[in-house]
């Protein structure tokens, strides 16, 4: 049975980044869930289809081929042959990647697919359902997560090295109304799987968070 670690928790929490970190110190790849409904999100933007229309996304997804494959630096999320891995984190496509994510029949193919990568190797997958619906006899779930005020505080710091001087008020006040959205949409909605490890980060550096999961892991599969 291959290792596999699920990992999920609201927005700003540092998921992807410590994901990365932990499946690098664990020799083991990591599966960015987020960036195959981004992939999706292109493919229906680029084929003009109407987002808030239900039963044409369920036929959409059946034509649509995303994929992944690994290279030395990590994920390269591909769309039928192409590599989109770098044209998938604009607000464009952030959006539609939301406005996709809705539907079952999109959710259902996602998770079928990340399951039978789940089963060829040792992985660890990030996404908010990862948990709770792709890895659900994972005996390694960890829910990593900040105090909302700390996570809008490091997004407000991200963002004002960026130059963008949106005022930390208004970061955190998004943030809360994206937790509440996530927590309540009908679709697999944002929590915690009952045996999952709730790491909090809002006191830890980025390295004794990387530390502590790694150590989690190995007490669950035993050192690597
Ligand atoms: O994590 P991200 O921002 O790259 O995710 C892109 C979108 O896909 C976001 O709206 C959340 C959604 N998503 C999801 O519904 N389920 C996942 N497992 C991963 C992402």
């Amino acid at each position: 049975m291959p290792m596999n670690i699920a990992m999920d928790g609201p927005v700003g929490a540092g998921k992807s980044s410590i994901a990365d970190a932990v499946a690098q110190r664990l020799s083991i790849l990591h599966l960015d869930t987020g960036a195959m409904y981004r992939a999706f999100g292109l493919y229906a933007l680029r084929m003009g289809a109407d987002m808030d229309n239900e039963a044409e996304m369920e036929t959409l997804i059946t034509k649509a081929q995303v994929s992944v494959r690994y290279e030395k630096n990590g994920q390269r999320t591909m769309l039928f042959d192409e590599d989109v891995t770098d044209l998938i984190r604009t607000g464009e496509v952030s959006a539609a990647a939301s406005a996709v994510s809705r539907y079952g029949a999109v959710r259902r193919h996602m998770v079928r697919l990340q399951q039978a990568l789940a089963q060829t190797t040792d992985m660890l997958i990030d996404g908010r359902d990862a948990g709770t619906v792709i890895l659900p006899d994972s005996p390694c779930k960890i829910f990593l997560t900040a105090s909302a005020e700390e996570r809008a505080r490091r997004r407000w710091l991200q963002n004002t090295a960026k130059g963008d001087m949106t005022p930390y008020e208004q970061v955190l006040r998004e943030l809360n109304a994206r937790d509440e959205q996530d927590m309540n949409r009908k679709t697999d909605p944002l929590r915690m799987a009952p045996d999952a490890i709730l790491v909090d980060s809002t006191h830890m550096s980025v390295e004794e968070v990387v530390d502590h999961i790694v150590s989690l892991v190995e007490g669950v599969y035993g050192k690597r």
